[in-house]
């Protein structure tokens, strides 16, 4: 396609190296999409006449079924989907499909592809993570009023419910919709019609092939265009903090599925057995997900670092954009749809819950609270004498409630019957009703509100 100036063939090696069709034949479509686009303008404008334009969109009509049948052929000698395809084209029609490349270069024509497939695949991560969210909005209404012990350190600190521990990932996830809504709409530009970099002579029309792509219209620097990848990075970034989150939820049920917590026992269908230690569960499909996030990072930092010394316009490095992009997008789809799995299909341990969160004094708080309000210390002062009933329930191996008046006297005179109140866990956690808080009727107003977000029965 280029070999006009040039005597010898490439060596294999060069090849080898220049092609990209082994990967970036995933953009057949995309790139179908825009050649029909541009052909289209091309004759609305007269600059290619209506009957070779017939032919050209007629001809990657055929392409696209054989495509769709057989898949696209790798040949490293045509480089890339762009060439494997226009010379496909040249087979099936003859010169007339030479004039499909007038106008355009490969520049702007990967850009567009690239951009396009970017848009559709935020299209699939958006109903994934929709998806999601339901299911954790749903474990977390049967939760909403069920007690766990709250975490600081990963050590008891208050008793919350599991309810509202769910729902801090539904609030995660929601951030991460946003990000990749606000990625989509940044990125609806369509470069097609920079050219190589410089923009082109002929009277196209780039608002015309804008719209019939779904772009809000053209991109305004035609070297800017060529060049950009930000769209790609945008995706990448937002593909990184989703993972993280997945990452953390991932090492909850790790965490949650051992034996000393056993909190939650995973269903059969999201465990894995040991092929020599008959008792195992392993919570394989988690550990997964906490590992492909940082395979998604580092698909992100590939890009990046191929970005980052690029002078304007197109260098060849970028072809390099694709297989991280590609790799990140497998990767999140996986560990979106396992997580929604486990947590649809995940048996929680409620009783061992509740037993620890009893067990931890994870109500001293409450107790050195009621010394404030109740009986009027200075927080300082409820703290100090609220360490040395934690001493003495821990000396006798009983929970703070199980202390009897007299001890807790001993101790501070001033502490009285009407705190016992509130060292049950579930008077500590339906205290807690600032906005934001653990109490039941908190978290189930809150989820009120994201099922109506989400489009779900009140
Ligand atoms: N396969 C190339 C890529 O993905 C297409 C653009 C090639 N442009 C060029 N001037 N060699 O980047």
């Amino acid at each position: 396609m280029w070999g006009g100036r040039f005597e010898e063939g490439p060596a294999a090696v060069m090849r080898e190296i220049n092609a990209s069709i082994p990967f970036d034949k995933r953009l057949w479509q995309q790139d179908i999409a825009g050649s029909k686009a541009h052909v289209a303008m091309l004759a609305k404008q007269g600059i290619v006449s209506t009957e070779d334009a017939a032919a050209i969109t007629e001809g990657l009509t055929r392409i696209a079924a054989e495509y769709e049948a057989n898949g696209v052929p790798e040949d490293l000698t045509l480089e890339d989907i762009h060439m494997v395809t226009e010379s496909r084209l040249a087979e099936l029609i003859g010169p007339a499909a030479g004039r499909l490349h007038t106008a355009r270069s490969r520049n702007d024509q990967v850009a567009t592809d690239f951009r396009l497939w970017v848009r559709d695949a935020i299209d699939m991560v958006e109903p994934a993570l929709a998806n999601l969210q339901k299911a954790l909005v749903a474990r977390a209404e049967e939760h909403a009023a069920s007690v766990m012990p709250g975490f600081t350190h990963l050590q008891s600190a208050q008793p919350v419910t599991l309810g509202h521990h769910l729902m801090a990932y539904y609030e995660m996830i929601a951030r991460d919709r946003s990000r990749f809504a606000d990625a989509r709409e940044r990125m609806n530009r369509c470069p097609l019609g920079s050219a190589a970099l410089a923009g082109t002579g002929y009277p196209i029309d780039r608002h015309a092939t804008a719209a019939a792509l779904g772009f809000d219209g053209p991109t305004n620097n035609s070297l800017d265009s060529v060049s950009d990848r930000d769209f790609a990075l945008d995706y990448l970034m937002s593909a990184s903090q989703c993972a993280l989150h997945l990452s953390r939820l991932a090492e909850e049920f790790i965490i949650w599925a051992s034996q000393p917590f056993g909190f939650v026992s995973l269903s059969d269908q999201w465990s894995t057995g040991s092929s020599i230690m008959p008792q195992k569960r392993n919570p394989d499909a988690a550990e997964l997900v906490r590992g492909h996030s940082g395979r998604i990072t580092g698909c992100m930092v590939a890009l990046t670092m191929t970005m980052k010394g690029l002078p304007l316009a197109y260098s060849k490095d970028m072809q390099d954009d694709k297989p991280p992009v590609f790799e990140a997008h497998d990767l999140l789809g996986l560990s979106i749809a396992a997580m929604t799995g486990m947590i649809e299909s995940a048996t929680f341990r409620t009783d061992r819950m509740r037993g620890l969160a009893e067990a931890g004094f994870a109500t001293a708080t409450d107790l050195a609270d009621w010394l404030v309000r109740d009986a009027g210390l200075p927080f300082r002062e409820a703290h100090h004498v609220t360490g040395r009933v934690v001493k003495t329930a821990e000396e006798r191996g009983v929970t703070l409630g199980e202390l009897p008046l007299d001890v807790l006297q001993a101790i501070d005179a001033r502490i009285g019957e009407g705190c016992f109140a509130l060292l049950g866990v579930d008077a500590s956690v339906a205290s807690r009703v600032s906005h934001g808080g653990t109490a039941p009727s908190e978290v189930l107003k809150r989820i009120a509100e994201a099922k109506a977000d989400l489009g779900l029965q009140a």
